[in-house]
């Protein structure tokens, strides 16, 4: 019995190891290679429909900051959080956007904000 419950351990121990070594080609997650969400086909449509309204060239309605330009934008996803703000409801103040204009965000920073 002790014999037995060893081996098992060792099985068990096999199996982890195998497992976690496995993951490692994993890790890159290659969202849609064909993909053709740009800043200019996608991201920008989004944005002046949706924030220019107060992020405009001169901000308005106490936003902090002008979402008019590629460079506002991708600064503004990597600096200030702005996937988590549209995910979680608080931008736009006056609504959401939509399923799909979130995952696009997502997928442009995935990709490397491609101009
Ligand atoms: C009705 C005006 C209004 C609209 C429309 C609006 N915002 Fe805002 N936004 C604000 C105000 C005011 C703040 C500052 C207060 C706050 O952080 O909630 C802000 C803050 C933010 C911040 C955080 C900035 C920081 O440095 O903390 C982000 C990111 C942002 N907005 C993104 C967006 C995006 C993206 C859209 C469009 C999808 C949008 N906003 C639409 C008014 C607006």
């Amino acid at each position: 019995m002790k014999h037995f419950l060893r081996l098992t351990g060792l099985f068990m121990m096999l199996f982890i190891a195998s497992c976690s070594s496995n993951s490692d080609d994993d890790d890159i997650i290659v969202d849609n290679p064909t993909s053709t969400i740009t800043y200019t086909n996608t991201i920008n449509s989004i944005i002046s429909g949706n924030c220019l309204g107060c992020h405009g060239t001169t901000p308005s309605n106490g936003a902090p900051m002008s979402l008019s330009t590629y460079n506002n934008v991708k600064d503004a996803v990597t600096g200030r959080n702005l996937i988590a703000r549209v995910e979680n409801g608080t931008m736009p103040p006056n609504g959401n956007l939509t399923a799909t204009q979130i995952q696009n965000l997502k997928t442009w920073q995935t990709n490397g904000f491609p101009q």
